[in-house]
This record gives C-alpha cells, sequence and structure tokens, in this order.
C-alpha cells in the first residue's frame, strides 16, 4: 500500500530517465531546483476538484484549500463542478494542463472520472480522493475521508437514541432517506444506518410505514434538499394522515432541515431526525429543540489531513500507512480515516468548545 503513491509518479518519471543516466529513484521531471531529493517544487500548482458548493461542508472545503495550500506555499487551484459530470472531467483536464502535481478529488460521480485520472495520472500527476471514494480506476492514491459506513451507523445510532429520548416507549413509525446515488458515500452512509436500524425494524421496534427500506427509494437524487422535501410531503400525504411519524433517518442536514420543514407544515409533532454535516443552520435547529442529532466531519480536520499528504508526496516521501484500504472494483485504494462524531443539544457544547464560530451559534 505505501509505495502506491510514488508509485504511479515514479512510473513516469522512471520512463523519462529510462534514455538516460538514472540514479537514485528516478523522481526526475519535476524535482525541485532547491532539493535534489523532492517530489516536486515546494510552490507547485495543485488542483482541487469540488463536486458543488451547495452544502455547507463544502464551502468550507473550497476557503480552507485556497488559504492552507496558499500558507504552504502551493499555488492553489480549486474548482466546483455544480454537480455536473463532464464539468468536473474538463476541470480536471484544465489541472493537468496547467502543470498541478496533486490533484484532489471530490468526486461528482465515484464512477465516472476513470479515464481523466488515468490520463492525470499517466502526466506523473498523484491524485487523492476527497470525503468520497473514487471508484472503477486505478489512478488513485489515497483517499481522506470519515468512514462513511461508520458515519452511517452514528446517524442509525442517534435515530434510535433520539427516539428512546424524545418519543417514549416504543414501537416507533420511521422513514428513511439516503443521499445522492451517483455519490459513492450516500450508499455507504446509508448501509451503515440499515446496520443499525434493520435488526429493530425486524423485531418490531421500527416500522417503515411506507415499506420503502431500499436505497433505491430513499435516495434523494443530487442531495437536493427540495426533492427530499417533495418526497416527504407525499410520504406524510400518502402514509400518515392518520398517525404520528416518530422519526427519519436524515443523511445530512439540508435535508435534514428539508424533513423537518414538511413535518411542520403537514401539522405533525416534529419527528426525531438525523442528520450529517453540523451546518450552522442545523446546530441552531439543534439547539432549539427541533433537529435532534447531526454528526459532525470538520471539514478544517478534512482538509488539513489532505494538505498533510500532499507536503509528503512534495518531499519525495511515500504516503503514510494507511488506516484502512477499500477495494474500489479495480485496487485497494488507501483510506486516511478521521472520527466522525456525534453531536446533540447534550454534548454541543464539549463538541465545539475549539470551533469558536460554532459555539457562537449556542445561545
Ligand atoms: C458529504 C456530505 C455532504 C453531501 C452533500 C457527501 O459526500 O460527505 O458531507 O452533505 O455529500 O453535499
Amino acid at each position: 500500500m505505501k509505495k502506491k503513491a510514488l508509485g504511479l509518479v515514479s512510473l513516469v518519471a522512471a520512463g523519462t530517465l529510462l534514455l538516460g543516466a538514472c540514479s537514485g529513484g528516478g523522481r526526475g521531471a519535476d524535482t525541485a531546483e532547491t532539493n535534489g531529493e523532492a517530489g516536486f517544487a515546494a510552490d507547485a500548482t495543485i488542483g482541487v476538484a469540488l463536486p458543488w458548493l451547495g452544502t455547507q461542508n463544502w464551502k468550507e472545503a473550497d476557503e480552507l484549500f485556497k488559504s492552507e495550500l496558499e500558507a504552504a506555499g502551493f499555488k492553489p487551484l480549486v474548482q466546483a463542478a455544480d454537480n455536473k459530470v463532464t464539468q468536473q472531467q474538463q476541470q480536471i483536464e484544465a489541472m493537468i494542463e496547467q502543470g498541478a502535481k496533486v490533484i484532489v478529488v471530490g468526486a461528482v460521480d465515484g464512477t465516472q472520472l476513470g479515464s481523466v485520472l488515468e490520463k492525470a495520472a499517466d502526466s506523473g500527476v498523484a491524485i487523492i480522493g476527497y470525503d468520497r471514494l473514487i471508484e472503477n480506476t486505478t489512478a488513485i492514491d489515497g483517499v481522506v475521508q470519515f468512514g462513511s459506513v461508520r458515519t452511517g451507523e452514528l446517524q442509525g445510532q442517534s435515530l434510535l437514541d433520539g427516539l428512546a429520548e424524545r418519543k417514549g416507549a416504543g414501537p416507533y413509525n420511521i422513514e428513511l432517506f439516503g443521499g445522492g446515488p451517483a455519490d459513492p458515500n450516500a450508499p455507504d452512509f446509508f448501509e451503515g444506518a440499515m446496520s443499525v436500524l434493520q435488526p429493530k425494524i425486524d423485531d418490531g421496534t421500527l416500522t417503515v410505514v411506507s415499506g420503502q427500506t431500499d436505497f433505491t427509494q430513499a435516495a434523494t437524487p443530487d442531495w437536493d434538499n427540495a426533492k427530499a422535501q417533495a418526497r416527504m410531503d407525499s410520504l406524510l400525504s400518502g402514509f400518515y394522515s392518520d398517525k404520528q411519524i416518530d422519526g427519519v433517518l436524515s443523511p445530512n442536514d439540508g435535508i435534514a432541515r428539508a424533513i423537518l420543514a414538511s413535518s411542520k407544515q403537514a401539522g405533525q409533532e416534529l419527528p426525531v431526525v438525523s442528520g450529517l454535516d453540523a451546518e450552522n443552520e442545523s446546530i441552531v435547529s439543534i439547539w432549539a429543540g427541533e433537529q435532534f442529532a447531526t454528526v459532525a466531519k470538520p471539514s478544517a480536520d478534512l482538509v488539513g489531513r489532505s494538505v498533510e499528504l500532499i507536503q509528503t508526496l512534495q518531499k519525495g516521501e511515500d504516503l503514510p500507512a494507511p488506516d484502512e484500504t477499500v477495494n474500489n472494483g479495480k485496487k485497494d485504494v488507501a483510506i486516511y480515516q478521521l472520527d466522525p462524531v456525534v453531536v446533540t443539544k447534550s454534548n454541543a457544547e464539549e463538541v465545539f468548545a475549539n470551533d469558536p464560530a460554532r459555539l457562537a451559534l449556542l445561545k
């Protein structure tokens, strides 16, 4: 695993060097002038291709990558793709043309980047997946993320905890929402959540009144809050005109707030709703006793870890041993994993103790 990152970079460098005298490791083409051993220049261009800026975490990533890469001495080239695969492919092509040495990618669609990333790897560019896995390609050196299945488990558990805390003894009526099907995180979040919820569905503690328990039925195209709200409206009018809904699994905070808005409009007592991202608006909602929980996965930590990996590559070193590997259909990908944390009203002050901007929302 450890060799992988430089494997891609060195392969190309080695190819160039085959014709000439080759010495010590073959880091040739882009060696920094000041450092004969460097992987690439200390002020190299680093590309960052984000999927969209539609949720707070991606806006934070956009700003943090610009400032952190610049602070580390690199030239950041950060772009977002408005959730469109072709746009992201073109942005990555342009980053290759502009000489990026590493491209960090939050994929719009984990399966659609194979050829452009292979082109990048062939030009000696290292690829780091950001937050989302990149599937079906060997052109990926590592992924920095909060474990997606683990995140889903926390979402499922927070829903169960919230039901016990707010809705008395079961059984409980619930509904299930998933994220955008093109995003490889979305089925993983759902799988993690269902590993916690399914046994409770099987033993009768939970009833999914609509019967819509498959990811394909629960998914929210493009992570679009309005589409989630429309689905919630029809679930409530179709299945809950004579019933209380007690809880809803939500894959992120934007969808959680859409579910709560729909429930209010339908005159329901607010259901317990899970979330993700610790978005400002959801922190306010949690503090006000509406949304029950979110899962925090701080962008600052994710960007910080990505920049560390880029610095390792810049020095010409191998990436560190991964926390785990995940098979993406073509190879076992190195995963650098951070720990997600459930946030409710009871622990919010503690979780955000070192995050002044979020702490300020708790009032
Ligand atoms: C990210 C979430 C985000 C969602 C929609 C997912 O891949 O992990 O943080 O809410 O995309 O943008």
